[in-house]
């Protein structure tokens, strides 16, 4: 099954990012995507960047067959109430990257057509997310479908919906916690000579280099870290001491906070 129209609702961060991504693929020219969006200069920026734009919700849905849902969790109540009469049985697959909306209630609003419940990151923009996927009413075709679209937007997984929220922090708030390593690690570079601009650069082709070398190997992190530290060595004793102050200990817990308050702020946001 092709897409040959999609419709995105809400044109904020997450959404220009997934209209970016989808035009990147090659494979959907400005004409194929609209974008949806109520807020005036928003409108204008993604004029002006060359989308499709529209603030007709409604028409969106109509002429598209992908609808790609990013409003804010408060946002989405009247957005599914609002769009409601212009979803077709048969016709509409519905996305929505929302968090903490679970798949049943935009079942109980649209009814049963296929819904995918999506938890993507930023870098789906440049076609490098870790897409976590549920969903339900679909069929086989659909299914493939739809994780071939966001397996050209990186990578892409179907798992429990239960999982929905671990998924949340794990990788969608995983880009934050990742640019914080590397913020962290460009200033202590800059403290042992590099400029900042250098500092970044080398911080960020490292980070990519470990990414890729465990996606790659599919090793264990640390049979990684086994290569590269001597006995008495540098890297060790850096190591060594970054656990001593908390590395680790710290990540998991910022981890475990983030997930802990997903349900407090089920109606605010990521
Ligand atoms: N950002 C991320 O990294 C990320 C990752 C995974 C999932 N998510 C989820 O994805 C959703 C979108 O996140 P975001 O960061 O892109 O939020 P955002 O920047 O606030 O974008 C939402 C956009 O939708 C507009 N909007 C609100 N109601 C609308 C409606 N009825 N019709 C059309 N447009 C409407 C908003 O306008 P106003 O500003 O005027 O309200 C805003 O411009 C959230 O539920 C978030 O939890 C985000």
């Amino acid at each position: 099954m092709k897409f040959n129209k999609i419709a995105i609702i809400g044109g904020g961060n997450l959404g220009t990012s997934i209209i970016k991504g989808l035009l990147k693929t090659g494979d959907f020219r400005n004409d194929d995507v609209i974008v949806s969006e109520i807020r005036d200069r928003r409108r204008k920026f993604l004029t002006d960047s060359g989308f499709q734009v529209t603030e007709d919700n409604r028409k969106a849905v109509s002429e598209s067959e992908l609808v790609i849902i990013a409003v804010k969790p408060q946002q989405v109540d009247p957005l599914l109430n609002e769009i409601k009469s212009a979803v077709v049985k048969n016709r509409h697959i519905i996305t929505y990257t929302v968090s903490g909306l679970a798949i049943s209630e935009v079942e109980k609003k649209l009814g049963a057509i296929p819904v995918f419940r999506l938890m993507p990151n930023t870098a789906i923009e440049i076609g490098e997310s870790m897409t976590c996927i549920s969903y339900k009413n679909s069929n086989d075709d659909i299914t493939e479908s739809v994780l071939a679209l966001f397996e050209k937007l990186g990578k892409a997984i179907v798992i429990n919906e239960e999982l929905m929220g671990a998924a949340t922090v794990l990788g969608a708030c995983g880009i934050a916690y990742a640019l914080r390593y590397m913020r962290a690690a460009s200033q202590g570079g800059i403290e042992i000579g590099f400029s900042a601009e250098l500092s970044q650069l080398i911080t960020a082709q490292t980070l990519k280099g470990a990414s890729e070398l465990i996606l790659e190997s599919e090793n264990h992190p640390e049979r990684e870290i086994d290569k590269v530290t001597t006995p008495q060595g540098i890297t060790i004793s850096g190591l060594n001491e970054m656990e001593h102050q908390g590395f680790s200990s710290a990540l998991i817990k910022g981890l475990v906070t983030s997930f802990n308050k997903l349900d407090k702020f089920k109606n605010n946001d990521t």
